[in-house]
């Protein structure tokens, strides 16, 4: 069926200044890494995309390696973006990266100008753009001088391939420096994507602060540990979750060893009046260093009930003792 966007779309969302930039992005965005490739069904993706900019997301998040197999992920929004998304496209921030392996041979993966430059043109080519909003180094490279990294990111926005450069998964020490060449070659970089969530802290030794003080804007990947912190796995493993496809990373032995804290959690979510998932990317959302939590979904549903959080983002002093306490059994 033609789709055409909710017109009450931008009623509900809420979105946040990212760093010093004239960009806005929302509170809750989502992004493709699972259950987008070829091996998930493509009319289920399809949904879960449109039901997201329905209800105000504006932000996808995708990279040229997500799927399985790596690329089709892209490909697929591609073809949403084709047949659903064109006259939207001015509403949307669009981000891809390239760091992890794509092909084979020395060009095929790290940080190289040579890397960076062949695999937007090829994302670009997936995602029928003609551009992406965010185009992100995905990972640092300790070998390519960090100078040659920016130099081609400052290059691809040069070129109009990108609108701004983000990283990702660089410790904060990099992150500064980073900045610092960007900023110079007049190419500030707009966003760092970190993983952070209550069970992968991190960033509060040092990134949150870099980012904050160098106007850089922060979006929390991986909020709810990959589906951990949610309600998913309170009772077994279910048979179409994330632990049982076996695509991803998550594996039933990190499952039993949460568990406990889990369940904690989840009763204070419930004294909330919230779902587990809803509380945990409250946590995140409380600190205004953040400015958009970065979920993945395999359901509407899930999707929906995530966008709750958006309600209730404060927390007293006993909510946060008692989650510190669970934190650190
Ligand atoms: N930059 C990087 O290196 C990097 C790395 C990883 C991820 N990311 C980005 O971050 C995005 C999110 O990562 P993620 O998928 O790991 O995020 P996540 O939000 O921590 O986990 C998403 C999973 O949690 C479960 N879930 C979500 N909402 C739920 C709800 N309300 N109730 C019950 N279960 C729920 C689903 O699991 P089931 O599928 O089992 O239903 C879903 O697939 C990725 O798509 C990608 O864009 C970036």
């Amino acid at each position: 069926m033609e789709y055409s966007a909710q017109p009450s779309r931008y009623q509900q969302m809420k979105y946040r200044r990212c760093g010093k930039s004239g960009i806005r992005l929302p509170e809750i965005s989502l992004g493709l890494w699972h259950n987008f490739g070829h091996v998930d069904r493509f009319d289920i993706s399809r949904k879960l995309l449109l039901r997201a900019f329905d209800l105000g997301i504006t932000h996808f998040d995708l990279a040229n390696n997500y799927g399985p197999p790596p690329g089709t992920a892209e490909e697929n929004f591609g073809r949403i973006m084709q047949n659903d998304f064109r006259p939207y496209r001015d509403e949307m921030i669009i981000s891809t990266k390239a760091g992890y392996l794509m092909w084979p041979g020395p060009y095929g993966e790290w940080g190289s100008k040579k890397y960076l430059v062949s695999s937007l043109d090829q994302s670009l080519k997936r995602m029928k753009l003609d551009y992406v909003d965010i185009f992100y180094h995905h990972r640092p490279d300790p070998e390519t001088p960090l100078e040659e990294t920016m130099a081609a990111l400052d290059l691809i926005v040069k070129q109009g391939k990108a609108l701004y450069i983000g990283i990702s998964n660089y410790p904060a020490d990099i992150t500064h420096r980073a900045a610092a060449i960007l900023k110079q070659m007049g190419t500030p970089c707009l966003i760092h994507q970190p993983s952070y969530s209550m069970f992968n802290r991190w960033v509060e030794e040092g990134l949150l602060e870099v980012l904050d003080e160098d106007g850089i804007g922060c979006i929390a990947f991986s909020p709810l540990a990959q589906g951990l912190l949610t309600d998913r796995y309170l009772n077994s493993i279910p048979a179409d979750s994330r632990v049982a496809k076996q695509t991803g990373f998550l594996s039933e032995d990190r499952v039993i060893l949460m568990l406990p804290q889990i369940k904690l959690l989840n009763e204070i979510a419930a004294q909330r009046g919230q779902s587990l998932a809803q509380m945990a990317i409250a946590w995140l959302l409380k600190d205004n260093r953040v400015t958009s939590v970065l979920v993945g979904a395999s359901s509407a549903a899930q999707l929906e009930n995530n966008l709750g959080a958006m309600g209730n983002t404060r927390f007293n002093e006993t909510e946060l003792t008692a989650i510190e306490s669970i934190l650190k059994k």
